[in-house]
């Protein structure tokens, strides 16, 4: 018998590199999706009718349960990095929307859910990290097995994160260090991130190593502040910009006027989640509890941050 999965935010960075790792073992894969068309692009990393995208409606428990029922596996890959008022809201999207698919999954006897989280949330004071922490808390309270995953700023071909700011220094004559840029962060690849999702539905139960009722802590192999992350961009870039340190509170007001951008460059919450480091505790589960090495930051970058080249890709 297949197995089947349902994703929630598959078509999102994290999500649809799960997609790509579960179609490769022929699982069947419901895309848990506000938009179905706009998951279209997934169905070639599967054969025909493999991957099916299905609409739902994230205020809505019965088109959840309705999703998840007679699912094998449930993967929560859906967040957001800043509110809209009176669309979407942190506690809405991180802590009650999980809290719904928990509840479905739990109700379904559903066999694995892994929900995706945040590193730092514990320790950080942003709005962004107190819903992640609810949200948290609510999974496992509905579905005490769930296996969370908090990864750091997660790096890769398609990310959010390189590729932003390796398209704002094209165009812009410095990048800003917000606080000086010596908060410290653990990027960590994305294929990592997705071995640690399949080894959450994997590894066996039936001993300590067991990751049901787990969290895992997912930083890559080294910690760089938030400056040496930005010379390893342009670095890699070939672009000669200023790093030019910005102290919180003028990059707060800097937010307030940038957040008025229907996809905001930075907001105020952002900022605040700056003022505290996102590295792995020293007491946290962590990949090589799940039997993962993570990859050096310097293997995958100059694999697509290149493109960004004065001259493009092949020059000298
Ligand atoms: N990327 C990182 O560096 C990073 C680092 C740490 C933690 N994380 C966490 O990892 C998870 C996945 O991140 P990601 O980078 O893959 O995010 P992403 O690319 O922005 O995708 C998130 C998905 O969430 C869904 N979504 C967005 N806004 C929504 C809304 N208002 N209501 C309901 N669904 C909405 C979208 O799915 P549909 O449009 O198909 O509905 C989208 O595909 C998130 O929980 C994030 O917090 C990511």
């Amino acid at each position: 018998m297949q197995k089947t999965a349902v994703i929630f935010g598959g078509t999102g960075f994290v999500g649809r590199n799960i997609v790509k790792a579960l179609a490769q073992r022929g699982m069947r894969i419901k895309i848990a999706t506000r938009v179905p068309e706009a998951a279209f692009f997934l169905k070639p990393l599967g054969d025909i009718g493999q991957i099916v995208p299905v609409a739902y409606d994230p205020a809505d428990y019965n088109t959840i349960a309705e999703l998840i029922s007679g699912a094998d596996y449930v993967f929560n890959c859906v967040g957001i990095l800043f509110e809209k008022p009176g669309k979407q809201s942190f506690t809405h999207i991180h802590a009650e929307l999980p809290e719904s698919i928990a509840t479905a999954a739990a109700i379904s006897n559903v066999k694995r859910l892994v929900h995706i989280s945040a590193l730092g949330i514990d320790t950080s004071s942003s709005n962004y990290a107190a819903s992640k922490l609810d949200g948290e808390k609510r999974v496992l309270k509905a579905f005490p097995n769930a296996t969370i995953l908090r990864p750091s700023i997660i790096f890769g071909k398609d990310d959010d994160f390189f590729n932003k700011f390796a398209k704002i220094a094209q165009v812009a004559p410095f990048l800003p260090l917000i606080g000086g840029g010596q908060t410290k962060f653990q990027p960590i690849y994305i294929e990592d991130v997705v071995k640690a999702a399949l080894q959450a539905i994997d590894m066996p139960t039936s001993d300590k190593t067991s990751p049901l009722g787990k969290a895992y802590e997912l930083g890559g192999a080294e910690v760089f502040t938030f400056k040496q992350i930005f010379e390893k961009l342009l670095h890699y870039t070939g672009l000669q910009r200023c790093l030019v340190p910005l102290p919180f509170e003028i990059a707060k007001m800097q937010a307030s006027i940038l957040s008025l951008l229907p996809k905001p460059l930075l907001t105020k919450d952002q900022v605040e989640s700056l003022k505290s480091d996102n590295i792995v505790g020293k007491k946290a589960l962590t990949l090589s509890d799940l039997n993962i090495q993570p990859t050096s930051l310097d293997i995958v970058l100059p694999t697509y941050l290149t493109t960004y080249r004065p001259g493009g890709r092949f020059s000298a």
